[in-house]
C-alpha cells in the first residue's frame, strides 16, 4: 500500500466556545493534492496551523509518512527536522521575506540552516531554475519583484528543504488571474518532478479545480463532505457544497484557460 505524505486523525481545536476544527480527519497521498474548501470561519486555516504545526490540536494527531508528528519536540535539530518535513505557503510571501535580503540570499540562508557545511551555489540555481526565476532575479530585493514572483521565491524556499507536503493557504489568491494561473500551473510541474504532495487551502472552487485530485469542504469546523475532486464538483451532495458552487466567484475557471496562460508564458 502507498503510504500517505500525509494523514490527520480525529483533529480538534476549540477557542473558547468556538469549535474550529472539530474531529476532522482526511489523508493525502504521496505526491496527491487535497484540497479544503470552506466559507470564511469555517476552521481551515486552523486546520492548516495544526497540521505544519504551528497551533497544537486539543485532540487528535497528524502522521507525516506514516510516522506521527509529536507535539513541541525537544532539540534543534528534531525542530529542524520537523520544520523540514511540511512546509506552508501564506497569501502573502511579502509577510514572510526579509526586505533586505536578495533572493539568493533567502534560499543561501534557508540551505545553510537546514543543510549546513555544504556549498549550495548548484542548489541554488537548481531551485531558481525550478521556479522559472532567471539568475537575473537572484540579486532582486523582494520590493523589486512582482506578487507572483515573490509567491515563486517562496516556493522555491519550501523546496529548498525538500518536504514531504507543502501547505498551500489561499497562496494564489492576491495575484491576477493570469499570474493564478501561472503559479498554479508551475505547482503542478513541481508536484509531477517531486512528487510532493499538497493541502490546499482556498475558497475558488476554480483553483480546486485545477489543482486537486481530491477534496474536503468543511463548515463549522467540520468535514461536511469528501471526495474526488471531478466528482464533488460535478455532483455535490451536501447542500452546502451546492451553496458554495453556486456563489463561486468565477465558475469560468477551467484547464482550457489554464493551458491558454500555459501557451502564452
Ligand atoms: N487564535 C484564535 N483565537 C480565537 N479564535 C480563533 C483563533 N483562530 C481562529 N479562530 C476562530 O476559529 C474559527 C476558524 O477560523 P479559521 O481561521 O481556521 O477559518 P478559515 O476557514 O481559515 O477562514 P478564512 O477563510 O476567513 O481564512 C473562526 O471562528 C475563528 O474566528
Ligand atoms: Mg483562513
Amino acid at each position: 500500500m502507498p503510504e500517505h505524505a500525509l494523514e490527520a486523525v480525529g483533529l480538534h481545536r476549540a477557542y473558547g466556545d468556538v469549535r474550529a476544527v472539530d474531529d476532522v480527519s482526511f489523508a493525502l497521498p504521496e505526491g496527491g493534492s487535497l484540497g479544503i474548501v470552506g466559507e470564511s470561519g469555517s476552521g481551515k486555516t486552523t486546520t492548516a496551523r495544526i497540521v505544519v504545526g504551528l497551533e497544537q490540536a486539543d485532540a487528535g494527531h497528524v502522521l507525516v509518512r506514516g510516522r506521527a508528528r509529536g507535539g513541541r519536540r525537544r532539540g534543534r535539530a528534531q525542530r529542524l527536522a520537523r520544520a523540514r518535513e511540511v512546509q506552508m505557503e501564506f497569501q502573502d510571501p511579502y509577510l514572510s521575506l526579509d526586505p533586505r535580503t536578495s533572493v539568493e540570499g533567502v534560499l543561501r540562508e534557508t540551505l545553510r540552516l537546514h543543510f549546513p557545511g555544504t556549498d549550495h551555489d548548484r542548489r541554488i540555481s537548481e531551485l531558481l531554475d525550478q521556479v522559472g526565476l532567471g539568475t537575473r532575479a537572484a540579486d532582486a530585493l523582494p520590493r523589486q519583484l512582482s506578487g507572483g514572483q515573490r509567491q515563486r521565491v517562496a516556493i522555491a524556499r519550501a523546496l529548498a528543504v525538500q518536504p514531504a507536503v507543502l501547505v498551500l493557504d489561499e497562496a494564489v489568491a492576491a495575484l491576477d488571474v493570469s499570474v493564478q494561473a501561472q503559479i498554479l500551473n508551475l505547482l503542478a510541474d513541481i508536484r509531477e518532478e517531486t512528487r510532493i504532495g499538497y493541502l490546499f487551502i482556498t475558497h475558488d472552487l476554480g483553483v480546486v479545480r485545477c489543482v486537486t485530485d481530491d477534496v474536503i469542504v468543511m463548515r463549522q469546523g467540520r468535514i461536511v463532505e469528501a471526495g474526488p475532486t471531478a466528482e464533488v464538483l460535478a455532483a455535490p451532495q451536501h447542500p452546502y457544497t451546492r451553496l458554495l458552487l453556486e456563489s463561486a466567484p468565477h465558475p469560468g475557471w477551467d484547464p482550457e484557460a489554464i493551458a491558454a496562460a500555459r501557451r502564452a508564458l
